[in-house]
């Protein structure tokens, strides 16, 4: 069968000012196959593009060159709303649709022609940390940590096949973040969704994910027993190490 995910010759160039070229090569050719629901987390310094390709990945911005797979299907032949429901990108600044913290709820639902899942909705909510919340209060008047989760929740109720969590527990304290890191494991093991984590945290990437990836000079590699994954067919995950 075709693997869950797989990106093929992922390449961005961004003006910059510091470089002859009057480019840099932010994304240099990047491959990468996960074949089944895994939760891996992405690290790197600031500034080196994990926002940008999770963007990228969830065809929310353009690549120069490269292709994602879901299940075989390639991204340009796909509808990028079919897409974004299925390859989901939780923002690392969440951003609220208009309207109260129910309306947040409903109209993902509506955007993408699916049914709203009411019972789903309050026990994500719920195991969130949300309880709180009045539903028929304007969403704008949210903190930002209650933002994000919210948005969190927003894209839970979707079913993706592919969570791209870009900084998902960054404005949470760190009683509100396990809470979450919670939701989200459960949401994992149950759903068989797989989950790209990128974080700041080398504790938290430990918690949750089962492989881990750096984002450094463009290229991604995997970090533990690099040489395992680079030797082993089954877990062909990033073609650039090997160029190294
Ligand atoms: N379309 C674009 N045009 C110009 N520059 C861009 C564009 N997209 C991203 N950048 C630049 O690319 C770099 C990487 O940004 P990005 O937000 O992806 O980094 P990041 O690894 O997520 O950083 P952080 O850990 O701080 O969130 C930044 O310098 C950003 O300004
Ligand atoms: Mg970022």
């Amino acid at each position: 069968m075709s693997a869950l995910f797989e990106i093929r010759g992922l390449s961005k160039r961004i003006p910059s000012a510091y470089e002859s070229t009057g480019e840099r090569v932010l994304l240099n050719h990047i491959n990468a196959i996960i074949r089944e629901p895994e939760s891996i987390a992405i690290m790197g310094a600031s500034g080196q593009g994990k926002s940008t390709m999770l963007r990228i990945l969830a065809c929310l911005d353009s690549a120069d060159e490269g292709e994602m797979y879901k299940r075989g299907a390639s991204c340009s032949s796909m509808e990028p709303a079919k897409w974004r429901s299925q390859v989901c990108y939780v923002a690392q600044h969440a951003v609220m649709l208009p309207g109260s913290v129910e309306d947040n709820l409903r109209t993902v639902s509506r955007l993408h022609g699916t049914e709203y899942e009411q019972s789903l909705a309050e026990r994500l909510i719920e195991r969130s940390g949300l309880a709180h919340l009045p539903m028929k209060g304007p969403a704008e008047d949210l903190s930002g940590g209650e933002k994000q989760r919210l948005a969190l929740v927003r894209s839970l109720l979707l079913r993706p096949s592919v969570l791209l969590l870009d900084e998902v527990t960054a404005s949470l304290d760190s009683i509100s973040a396990r809470l979450v890191e919670d939701v989200l494991m459960d949401w994992h093991r149950e759903e068989g969704t797989a989950l790209i984590w990128v974080t700041h945290q080398a504790d938290q990437a430990v918690r949750v994910a089962s492989r881990m990836w750096t984002l450094e000079d463009g290229r991604l590699t995997e970090d533990g027993n690099r040489d395992h994954y680079i030797d082993s067919a089954e877990n062909e995950v990033i073609g650039s190490v090997r160029e190294r």
